[in-house]
């Protein structure tokens, strides 16, 4: 299926975990994706080479969202390489993991700054260059409607954004702009094993999800891929839960 041919992905976190296989089942489409990362130009690199060696169309750039002269040159790049954006993924995030009471001011406004601050600063940044047809897609968490142990920071910047994609998705439907939320369960990416008391998680996971089956990126990306068919343009403001069911149990 080519139906992204002549559009512009945009993915944020886009050269690792979900956020990499995103990018890579955007450009099977065939859009011209440009992946954002922040530190690892390993993984850049990688990328670029599988893409390439698949004649895909990924080209990466490197910058922290969350810093004002970083994020500076990012858009410029964008604004200048970019006629038009048809689909924008916001997948980067980040954050401290700590219960709430051990949370300093400085580490939640930090979880912020990158989870919510950057999301809105880059939407509206690009917004001009979209369209009709156009796509916003953020990838959330379980953890922004419930708890997830130690997860009080990240939780709460997923929270902020579920209610800031509603509002887009009110405001940009009229101009033919889809707005959705896909919400992934627990998927084995960097990220996920860095969380504490991982070994638990997972075997609970195990135990209450239905399909037996851990989420992979891959499922994420399908998901994703569905909201910018056609059949995706009358999707607005919904959360997409892609975790094989585990939401269902008490
Ligand atoms: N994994 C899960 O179980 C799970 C479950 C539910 C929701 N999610 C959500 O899914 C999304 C992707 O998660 P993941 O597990 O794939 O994470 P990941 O493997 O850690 O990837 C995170 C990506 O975000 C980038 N990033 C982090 N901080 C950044 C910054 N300041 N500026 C620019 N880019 C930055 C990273 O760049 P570098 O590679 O250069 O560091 C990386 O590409 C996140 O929004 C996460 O909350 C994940």
């Amino acid at each position: 299926m080519k139906h992204l041919l002549n559009k512009v992905a945009i993915v944020t976190g886009g050269t690792r975990g979900i956020g990499r296989a995103v990018s890579l089942a955007l450009a099977e489409c065939g859009a011209s994706v440009i992946a954002l990362y922040a530190r690892s130009r390993k993984n850049a690199e990688e990328l670029e080479k599988e893409a390439e060696a698949k004649g895909l169309k990924i080209r990466t750039i490197r910058g922290d969202l969350a810093h004002d002269n970083s994020y500076n040159e990012i858009i410029m790049q964008l604004q200048e390489t970019c006629d038009h954006v048809d689909v924008l993924v916001h997948s980067a995030a980040s954050g401290v993991h700590r219960k709430a009471m051990e949370l300093s001011d400085r580490q939640l406004k930090w979880t912020f700054e990158i989870n919510f601050f950057a999301i809105h600063r880059l939407t509206r940044d690009l917004f001009g260059k979209m369209g009709k047809g156009g796509s916003i897609i953020g990838i959330t968490s379980p953890g922004g409607t419930r708890v997830i142990p130690n997860y009080a920071a990240v939780g709460s910047t997923k929270g902020a954004m579920d209610a800031l994609f509603r509002h887009y998705a009110y405001e940009f439907a009229p101009l033919g702009i889809a707005v959705n939320l896909v919400c992934p369960g627990l998927v084995m990416t960097d990220a996920a094993k860095a969380l504490p008391e991982l070994d638990r998680m997972l075997n609970i996971t195990l135990d209450y999800t239905p399909t037996g089956k851990l989420t992979t990126p891959e499922n994420v990306a399908a998901v994703v891929i569905f909201l910018t068919t056609e059949a995706g343009s009358q999707i607005a403001g919904q959360t997409i839960v892609v975790d094989g069911g585990k939401t269902l149990l008490a």
